[in-house]
């Protein structure tokens, strides 16, 4: 019998890219693929991309038993808000209910002991994954390569970050699709296994140099302090709690206090057999998106 697969966070960056990296396996007849979208229109744009959308939104809980009906592995990613933990809560209680055996679950790389909210909270829905009996996978990102691009498409002279003049490593989402798509593939050889996805560690005079080189054109590291960032989430609408988790976390970075965020991984080419994406070669492969 063929797995039936939900990924939600579908229509986001890491959700989507899972969809493409397991699409062969849906085509092939080998799994059974369902994205999860909240809105019509989140629906009719992965059905315009060949994916079986299902209606599934964290904030209306009766949606979620009908989604997960016969599903077998769960892809669980949230949003950048406090409401992950609500969401987190629902989506597992659901999946209980309707009989889902593994959960394979996108956090953050931090130590064990963080205090931090927006990663210790991520903790707390693994430990909740684990206490509720499911097989499971937590696979634990460190910083999105594709933030920092979003930003620098639309201002290809300049870099900005808030975490000083230290050395953090990098994840593309590509490469974290890659790793969740093999977990999802097959979840007992992935079972009660946590994976650090980090795949360069650079700081980002060494990244905007990259992306001089890449771009031919100067690029400048803008480097504000992390005490900014709360205002400037703040100013962009983020949601407050997770916002100021995101700071104190990211202060801490900048003040060089937690270690393991500039710790790289050979994960990506141990679980998929091929070679991490580096910055140099994200770059060159989207360059032709800067205007
Ligand atoms: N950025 C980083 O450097 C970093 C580092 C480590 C970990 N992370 C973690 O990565 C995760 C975010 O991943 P991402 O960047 O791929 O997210 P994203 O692009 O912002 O996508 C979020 C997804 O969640 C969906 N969603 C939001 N609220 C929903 C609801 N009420 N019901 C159903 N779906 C809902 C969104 O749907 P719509 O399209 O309808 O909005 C979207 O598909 C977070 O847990 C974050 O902590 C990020």
């Amino acid at each position: 019998m063929t797995a039936r697969i939900l990924v939600t966070g579908a229509t986001g960056t890491v959700g989507g890219a899972t969809l493409r990296a397991l699409k062969s396996d849906a085509e092939a007849r080998r799994l059974e693929l369902l994205g999860a979208a909240r809105s019509e229109k989140g629906m009719s744009r992965l059905r315009d991309k060949g994916f079986t959308p299902v209606a599934f939104d964290f904030d209306e809980p009766a949606t979620m038993r009908a989604a997960l009906s016969g599903v077998d592995a769960v892809f669980l990613l949230t949003g950048y808000s406090v409401d992950m933990l609500v969401h987190s809560k629902r989506l597992l209680d659901a999946a209980k209910a309707e009989g889902v055996r593994h959960i394979v679950h996108l956090g953050a790389l931090a130590p064990e002991d963080t205090p931090f909210a927006h990663f210790a909270w991520h903790q707390l829905v693994e430990r909740a994954i684990q206490a509720m009996g499911f097989s499971w996978t937590h696979l634990r990102p460190n910083f999105f390569m594709d933030t920092v691009w979003n930003g620098f498409v639309h201002r290809p002279d300049r870099v900005v970050h808030f975490v000083g003049g230290q050395r953090v490593s990098w994840i593309a989402s590509d490469d974290m699709a890659a790793v969740a798509a093999a977990v999802l593939r097959e979840p007992a050889r992935h079972a009660e296994k946590i994976y650090p996805l980090a795949s360069e560690s650079l700081t980002l005079a060494e990244i905007a140099d990259i992306l001089s080189q890449v771009t031919g054109k100067p690029v400048d590291y803008r480097s504000r302090p992390a005490s900014d960032l709360l205002p400037i989430l703040q100013r962009q609408g983020a949601e407050p709690l997770y916002a100021a988790g995101l700071a104190d976390g990211l202060a801490a970075i900048e003040r060089g206090e937690m270690p393991i965020a500039c710790e790289s991984f050979d994960t990506v080419e141990t679980i998929t057999g091929r070679k991490a994406v580096g910055w140099r070669e994200f770059a060159e492969a989207r360059k032709h998106h800067i205007a």
